[in-house]
Formats: structure tokens, sequence, C-alpha cells
């Protein structure tokens, strides 16, 4: 079982960002109060195989409200010794004191927010920090003793260098690369400097490109392409994340944080504190096209790919799904099917087409 713990706070609000994170210090104390009872209040003595702290930004609060709410898990739950621990960091708000703390209590990965290493895209991505200090906060993390680090890349930022960007994080010793296409997002300041025909974001034409070369590039380094967007070294795969593709059951702690028992209910916590703070819970029973649609969905777009056995048809008749087959888009061993990695770029389209059969 996993834990997804959501941190909804920053020191600002980047132009491209629509997660549920707000500029709102003052209310820490009483949002770790809450989330604090609500850890104890669903506890379920399960094993745990990993925890991530994810946001908002991790980085940004006291990390003794971190500590405080590892030991809560560890009280209500049984945390594998083994288990993988990650916080999201930006940055700008990581400190070596704060690094040495997340080592003490147990954190055993880092996923910092790069975006860029260009000064001009990550002020125009409205980022705090520039490319000195974000290699920097990763030269302190390793001198603490880290070695599981991961760096999230933007790729779509016209005058951005992905490829150059990535290969000087690999010198860094970074061993995981998160690579994601610039998304414009409802209600975000790019979302109006798009639709003022903003000549600075790419085409998606133009970020496909550049998403092959940056895939191409860290493959030949000895990254291996685990899901669309991420590439790890062996061995630094996040098994966190293989278990959202995977279809595992998690919890998720926090506002905004989602939960799903591993098989047709999921839930959602409220979005903003006042609704979170009472409880405010939103829950689903997905029905059986719905799951189907899911786990074609989530295991296409990773190397495990998914299991014929576990739909509730039998995919082997969809017209669309043969000529998959025939064409070595897809691939079929024993019940497992898997989207040839030439074609990761072009997954939405297969996915909906086998989805419209
Ligand atoms: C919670 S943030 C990471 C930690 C920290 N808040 C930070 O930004 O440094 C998670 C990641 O989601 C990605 N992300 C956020 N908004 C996005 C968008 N509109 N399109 C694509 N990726 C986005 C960014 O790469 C970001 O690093
Ligand atoms: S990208 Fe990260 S730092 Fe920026 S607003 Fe979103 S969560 Fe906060």
């Amino acid at each position: 079982m996993r834990v997804y713990v959501h941190i909804p706070f920053c020191e600002s609000k980047c132009s491209y960002c629509a997660f549920a994170s707000f500029v709102n210090p003052q209310e820490e104390t009483k949002y770790f109060d809450a989330l604090i009872s609500e850890i104890a209040l669903r506890s379920t003595g399960e094993e745990v195989e990993s925890v991530y702290f994810g946001g908002g930004t991790p980085s940004c609060i006291d990390p003794k409200n971190l500590e405080r709410v590892l030991e809560k898990i560890k009280q209500g739950f049984k945390l594998s010794p083994k288990a993988e621990i990650t916080i999201e960091l930006n940055p700008n708000s990581t400190t070596k004191q704060k690094l040495d703390f997340y080592k003490r209590i147990g954190i055993n990965r880092l996923s910092f927010g790069v975006q860029s290493l260009n000064d001009k895209v990550l002020q125009f991505l409205g980022r705090r920090h520039t490319k000195k200090q974000a290699l920097f906060a990763i030269t302190e993390a390793k001198k603490c003793g880290f070695e599981n680090i991961s760096a999230d890349l933007l790729l779509g930022v016209k005058g951005g260098r992905p490829k150059h960007d990535a290969a000087r994080l690999l010198r860094a010793k970074v061993k995981h690369i998160s690579a994601y296409m610039l998304q414009i997002e409802e209600g975000t300041k790019l979302k109006k400097l798009a639709s003022k025909g903003c000549k600075k974001i790419a085409s998606e034409d133009e970020s496909a490109k550049i998403y092959q070369k940056l895939a191409q590039f860290l493959q030949k380094k000895g990254l291996k392409r685990y899901e669309i967007s991420n590439f790890a070294f062996p061995g630094y795969q996040s098994s966190h994340n293989i278990a959202y593709w995977t279809g595992e059951k998690y919890l998720g702690f926090g506002l905004g944080a989602h939960s799903y028992d591993g098989k047709n209910e999921r839930s959602a916590n409220a979005t903003n504190f006042e609704d979170y703070y009472t409880g405010k819970v939103t829950s689903e029973r997905l029905s059986q096209t719905e799951r189907d649609e899911e786990i074609i969905m989530l295991g296409l777009r990773c190397e495990y790919g998914f299991d014929k056995e576990k739909l509730s048809f039998d995919i082997e008749k969809l017209p669309s799904y043969k000529n998959f087959i025939k064409q070595k888009i897809l691939f079929s061993c024993g019940n497992i099917v898997t989207l040839n990695p030439d074609y990761y770029a072009a997954s939405n389209a297969v996915i909906l087409q086998l989805l419209k059969d």
C-alpha cells in the first residue's frame, strides 16, 4: 500500500501551475493539525511501501511538520524498513539544514522542480530560482548523502534547451529525470498569455520533437524510459509512481489528495482549506467500462503495459487492437500488452482509438 501526503503551500505561484497550492503560510499550523488528525482517523495498520510528500512545495514548510506526519504514519501503519520516502523540493527553498533534517527523519528520495537551466525560461515560468541555485541545491543534496535524486524538466518554452539541461543534470549525478510537456492550464497566468498569442510557447509539434530528442539522448546515456515522462538509471525508478500506474491501492492525505482502493473505489479530499477541515470527501465508484479505460490508459503510458485478463471484455476482438498488433505498435506477450516505445509520443492517439472501438 502507498501513502501520498499533500503539502498545499508555495512561496509564490508559478505562471503555468494549476496544482492545489496556495501562498498562505499563516495556515501551516492549523493545516498540519488537521492532517495529523486525518492520518490518525484513516489509519489501517497496513504495510506501507512508499510515502510521497508532494505539493505544492514540501520544502517551503517547517520540516518538523513533516517529521510529525511521518511519526503519525509509523504509528498508524506498518512503514516498511525499505520504504521509498520521497519529498518534492523547490531549489529555492532547499537548504543544507533542511536536507540534513530530511535525511535524519528517513527521507531517501528527492525530487527537485528544476524545470529549466536557462534563467530567462525560469523567469518566464515564474520560478523563484536560477540555474545556479538549482545546481547548488543538487550539489548540497549529494553532499548530505542523498543518492536517489530526481529532477523535473518542463518542455515547451522557446529558448529552452532540455537536452543540454539534462546533460548538465546528469553531470550533477541526478539519477532520474521527469520530462513534462508544458500544459496550458485554465486559470493560470500562462493561459492568459497563450490566449494573447504569446510567442514564447512552443507548438505541440515543436515540443514533440524536443521530447523525442531528449528521450533518445537520455536512453543513450543509460537511463530507461519506464513511463512516457519518466527516465531513470537502473534501480532508480520510483516505486511509488509505478504503483500508481499498475493500479495498486493508495491512500492520499491532505487537501485535494486522492485515494484509490486498488479495485473500483476512488475518493478525493476537498481542494480548499475550509472544506478540507470539515472532512469533506467526494467518492466515486468506477463502472466496469471506466475501470477498463483506466487499465488501458495507465498501462500503455508505461513499460509495464496492462494485463488483458484484468479487462472485462476480450480486447483481441477489437479491430484497432488487431491492427496495432499487426503494425507492431502494440506488443502482446502472454497476458501483457505493451506499447512499442517508438510510439510513446503518440500514445494518446493509440489509447483513444482503442477506447473508441
Ligand atoms: C509539485 S511540483 C514540484 C515541486 C515544487 N512545487 C516545484 O515546483 O519546484 C510538480 C511538478 O509538476 C510539473 N508541472 C506543474 N504544472 C505543470 C504544467 N502546467 N504542465 C506540465 N508540468 C507541470 C512541474 O514540472 C513540477 O515540477
Ligand atoms: S510548480 Fe511547484 S512551486 Fe510552482 S506553483 Fe506549482 S507547486 Fe508551487
